[in-house]
């Protein structure tokens, strides 16, 4: 007999919730995109080497990092960004937008993944609020203007390795095209603060608010809006249940509340049987 993912009782638990009104949201980290090849950020892979030193993502992805050593900072992204670029929606992505389809006006998805898999046809999500930034572009580091600039084709198109140099020309089209500063990548560093503009602060945690079910996967839970996104929804006795083979910041925490649940299954197996559940209700 097949295996099932989902408990009788957590099953019960989501069919009771999906004959109410309130909303049913995702949220997500780099374990939903880790089927697709992309390393986590506190995986074994997550590292960067500079020189003769490791740094952690922590490390080098921070505003402090790029003020001494941008040209080193924009190196980790342009390899980041070619990993994504060379990666496709896995059978998580593609579920999680049926789910979408099968939930109109009550599914949201709160993603802090920046690879942009949530934009490809097969996998593509409507109602989908990017709160750590999107690598799909860059942003004046001087801030002369808030506008979003795609990151030029050739930039993203070329495959590269951990060792990869910048070259001037591609110094250059790293330029803003506004007021030729140095750009940015549009994503939240570590030690930057979460505002709505870029990041959908306050929407996320209205939304968090009005949420009755509320699906957290493949994420660390070492984020600030992400907890407070699952509080958000606690407190207004919303259900949370977390998905993630393995043990995490928000497991510890669900396991001692009634309105918290643990499922250890990968994305992709847990959303299969989530749209199959979510299917058989309507
Ligand atoms: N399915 C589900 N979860 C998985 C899978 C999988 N196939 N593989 C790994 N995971 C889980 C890991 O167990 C871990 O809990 O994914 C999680 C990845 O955690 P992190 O690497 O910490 O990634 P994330 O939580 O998304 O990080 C949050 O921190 O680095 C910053 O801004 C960055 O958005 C990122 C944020």
């Amino acid at each position: 007999m097949e295996k099932k993912i989902f408990s009788e009782e957590i099953k019960n638990v989501i069919l009771e919730k999906l004959k109410g009104e309130r909303k049913v949201s995702f949220l997500v980290g780099a374990g939903l995109s880790a089927e697709s090849g992309i390393p986590t950020f506190r995986g074994k892979h997550g590292f960067w080497t500079s020189g003769s030193k490791n740094y952690t993502p922590q490390e080098i992805g921070t505003k402090r990092m790029f003020d001494i050593n941008s040209n080193e900072v924009w190196r980790w992204f342009l390899y980041r960004i070619s990993i994504c670029n060379e990666a496709k929606p896995n059978l998580g992505h593609i579920e999680l937008s049926k789910i979408e389809q099968l939930l109109p006006f009550r599914f949201h998805l709160i993603s802090q993944n920046v690879d942009g898999l949530h934009f490809e046809p097969e996998s593509l999500i409507n109602t989908v609020y990017l709160i750590h930034g999107d690598l799909r572009f860059m942003r004046c580091s001087e801030e002369c203007t808030k506008q979003l600039f795609k990151i030029p084709q050739e930039l993203v198109d070329k495959k590269r390795t951990r060792e990869t140099p910048i070259t001037f020309e591609e110094t250059e089209l790293l330029k803003c095209p506004n007021c030729n500063s140095e750009t940015r990548p549009h994503v939240l560093w570590f030690d930057e603060l979460y505002n709505e503009y870029h990041y959908h602060l306050d929407t996320v945690l209205r939304i968090a608010k009005k949420t009755g079910l509320l699906f957290v996967i493949g994420t660390s839970g070492a984020t600030n809006l992400p907890q407070r996104v699952v509080r958000n929804t606690l407190k207004r006795q919303g259900i949370v249940i977390d998905i993630n083979p393995n043990e995490n910041l928000f497991s510890k925490k669900l396991e001692k509340l009634k309105n918290g649940y643990i499922v250890k299954a990968t994305s992709s197996d847990a959303l299969t049987e989530l749209r199959k559940i979510i299917a058989q209700s309507l």
